[in-house]
C-alpha cells in the first residue's frame, strides 16, 4: 500500500468538519492520516475530540504574540513537527501572513459554507438569504493569500427553502460539508487534484 499522506487541521472552535476528516481517515483505504490538530483559541472544543482519539493537538493564542507573522512562524514549526504534507482549515478564522499562505500555497484546503465565489467571508448563508438565492452549499477550495479566492476543488449545493434562518441553512449545509471534505481530502491525497498557478 502506498503511504498516506500526513494531514494537520487548523480549527478555532467547534470542529465538526475535522471530526468528518478525523472520521474519514480512520478508513483503511482512505489516503490520508490526520497526524495533529492546531488550534488559535485554547478552549476549541474541537481539541477535545481530537485528544480523545490520540490525535496530537497544540493550541496557541495569537495574543501572546506581537506580529501575525511571528504567530505564523510558530504554527509554521508546529507543522513542521508533525511532518505534515497538507493543511485543511476547518472553521479556523484568522487570517494568514502573506509568507505562511505562499508557503502552503497548493498544500492547504478550506471549506466555506457558501457556493463560491458568490458570498465570500462571515456570515454567508445569511448573505445567501440576504441576496434571495434559490440555493445555496459549500466549497471546499485551496487556500490562496486572498480570502476565500482560491480555486474551488468540489462543491456540493442545498436548497434554500421558505422560511429559512441562517441557522437552519447552515444546519443543511453543514450535512454536506461533511461529505465534501473527506472528498476533497482523499482527492488531494491521492494526487487527483492539483492547484493551477497559472489561473
Ligand atoms: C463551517 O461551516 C465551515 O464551512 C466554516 O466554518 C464552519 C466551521 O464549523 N469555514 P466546524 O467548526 O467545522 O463545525
Amino acid at each position: 500500500m502506498t503511504t498516506k499522506k500526513r494531514v494537520a487541521i487548523l480549527i478555532s472552535g467547534r470542529g465538526s468538519n475535522m471530526a468528518a476528516l478525523i472520521e474519514a481517515a480512520k478508513a483503511s483505504d482512505y489516503p490520508a492520516e490526520i497526524v495533529g490538530v492546531f488550534s488559535n483559541k485554547d478552549a476549541a472544543p474541537g481539541l477535545d475530540f481530537a485528544r480523545a482519539r490520540g490525535i496530537a493537538v497544540a493550541s496557541l493564542s495569537h495574543k501572546n504574540f506581537a506580529s501575525r507573522e511571528l504567530f505564523d512562524a510558530e504554527v509554521e514549526r508546529i507543522l513542521q513537527t508533525w511532518n505534515a504534507d497538507f493543511v485543511c482549515l476547518a472553521g479556523y478564522m484568522r487570517i494568514f501572513s502573506n509568507a505562511f499562505a505562499e508557503r502552503w500555497t497548493g498544500r492547504m484546503l478550506n471549506i466555506h459554507p457558501s457556493l463560491l465565489p458568490r458570498h465570500k467571508g462571515l456570515h454567508p448563508q445569511q448573505q445567501a438569504l440576504d441576496a434571495g438565492d434559490s440555493e445555496s452549499g459549500c466549497t471546499v477550495h485551496w487556500v490562496t493569500p486572498e480570502l476565500d479566492a482560491g480555486p474551488t476543488i468540489l462543491q456540493r449545493r442545498v436548497p434554500i427553502l421558505p422560511g429559512d434562518t441562517a441557522d437552519t441553512l447552515a444546519e443543511r449545509i453543514l450535512v454536506e460539508e461533511h461529505i465534501a471534505y473527506p472528498q476533497a481530502l482523499a482527492m488531494l491525497a491521492r494526487g487527483e487534484v492539483a492547484l493551477d498557478r497559472s489561473i
